[in-house]
């Protein structure tokens, strides 16, 4: 059979027909591709070799920004001292400098550490320690799990199980059986700076589904702090401080998936438990970790779950972990990010600047075409009109965004922003200034 033609880039010599590109409409992206060829900054590089602005820490990993030079000599030394080093039975340096360093930016309590290599192998890993911890206090009918619709939790077996996104469920339909899910806590009135007014039948269902199948059955509630990949949904006020005392009430542990809200983002600390005042059991977070740049994840354990797992005689005490668990090279990208997050106080910047970037962000209300502005922090939210099955509107901004020099993110009809930390005014009116042309244009 004589080959077909190749896929190329007009302007790159690649051939684009091997790669079966995640998450992507792969036949119209390779029709029209949209290709980074470099990234420095605030900014990444079309394939003309043009500056396009992230808006977006592409895909909310890179939180001190593009080609740091730090991070970069730390991986070098890395690959030239220890390229490789195994955890199992065997153990070197960097992993432990990093579950330290770690523990001391997390809340208080939580200061055990597993090592990943993404959010989605973070999010299982939290599911295993969550059933394995019941079992080993002896309260083993604890095996449910309760998600949220909305949720995002990655995409392995467990993560999707209780993870609230249909398009992700729909095509495997062998799941993980006992779980449920609780109702997104979706604010009803739009436009809302911040959490919304407090709701209490969101957190009152949590009480329902527990009544439904006892609370002795529950092992864990895992939930987002901001619903993030779903849409951008903050919460209303009290919901999760609600969800924790009804977790705690009934012995459930929260799992928090902090894979997005983590280091920094939401400009109330390092976590956004901190943000909503709440102390989770285990904590997921996985992208800015090491600003993105070699695959890393991580879960934080409070110390009496992993100190239960101490009892007993010596031994393996739980059957879980991958080859990368806390590889030199990961670790030393983690370690040289935090030190960036310090030295440059970038938790704190994404306060200052974050206040800023809502401003930008609501300056969209009452603009024609746009539904709802939603946001806190350098997390934000801007709801377009539908202009046909829902996903139309937001991929064709996205796609005008980029061609006129922003690289974004969407889902739905939403367009999606969580821009480097590093982010200065000048920038936040560039974003602004592309999206107030991509809107008007879309909606004249
Ligand atoms: C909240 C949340 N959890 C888990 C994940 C999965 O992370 P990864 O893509 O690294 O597996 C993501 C990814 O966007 C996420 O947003």
């Amino acid at each position: 059979m004589p080959a077909a033609a190749k896929a190329k880039t007009p302007a790159l010599d690649v051939n684009l027909d091997n790669f079966w590109m995640p998450f992507t409409a792969n036949r119209s992206f390779k029709g029209a591709p949209r290709m980074v060829t470099g990234a420095k900054g605030m900014y990444v590089k079309n394939e003309r070799g043009e500056d396009v602005i992230d808006a977006a820490a592409c895909l909310w990993c890179v939180n001190a920004g593009h080609g740091r030079p730090e991070i970069a000599e730390a991986v070098k030394q890395a690959l030239l001292e220890l390229d490789f080093a195994p955890n199992f039975q065997m153990g070197h340096p960097a992993a432990f400098k990093l579950a330290e360093r770690l523990s001391e930016i997390l809340p208080d309590g939580l200061d055990r550490v597993f090592f990943t290599n993404s959010g989605s192998e973070g999010v299982d890993t939290a599911l295993k320690i969550a059933l394995a911890y019941h079992q080993v206090k002896g309260d083993s009918a604890r095996y449910r799990l309760i998600g949220r619709e909305k949720g995002y939790h990655g995409v392995n077996f467990g993560g999707i199980s209780v993870g609230g996104i249909f398009r992700n469920r729909q095509q495997f339909p062998a799941l993980l059986h006992g779980v449920d899910h609780l109702p997104a806590a979706v604010n009803r009135k739009k436009f809302l700076r911040g959490f919304g007014p407090a709701d209490p039948f969101f957190s009152d269902e949590l009480e329902r589904i527990i009544g439904l199948h006892g609370a002795r059955t529950i092992a864990a509630v895992i939930i987002e702090p901001i619903i993030g990949s779903a849409g951008v949904y903050l919460p209303p006020e009290g919901y999760l401080k609600a969800i924790r005392e009804i977790t705690r009430k009934h012995g459930i542990l929260l799992i928090l998936d902090e894979v997005i809200t983590g280091f920094g983002r939401t400009g109330h600390g390092a976590f956004a438990s901190e943000a909503f005042g709440i102390d989770a059991d285990i904590i997921v977070m996985a992208k800015g970790l090491t600003n993105g740049v070699v695959p890393m994840g991580a879960v934080a354990v409070r110390r009496e779950i992993h100190d239960a797992f101490m009892q007993g005689p010596d031994g393996i005490e739980i059957f879980h972990g991958y080859t990368y668990s806390g590889n030199p090279v990961s670790c030393a990208a983690g370690l040289a990010t935090l030190d960036i997050y310090r030295t440059e106080g970038l938790f704190e910047r994404a306060a200052t600047m974050g206040a800023k970037f809502q401003d930008m962000l609501f300056s969209f209300q009452g603009k024609k075409g746009v539904a709802d502005v939603r946001g806190i922090g350098l997390i934000g939210g801007v709801e377009l009109e539908p202009q046909g099955p829902v996903g139309t509107a937001g991929m064709k901004a996205f796609v005008s965004c980029w061609e006129e020099g922003m690289l974004g993110r969407f889902t739905g009809d939403t367009l999606a922003f969580s821009p480097p930390l590093i982010i200065e005014e000048e920038h936040i009116t560039r974003i602004h200034d592309i999206v107030d042309r991509v809107i008007a244009r879309q909606y004249k």
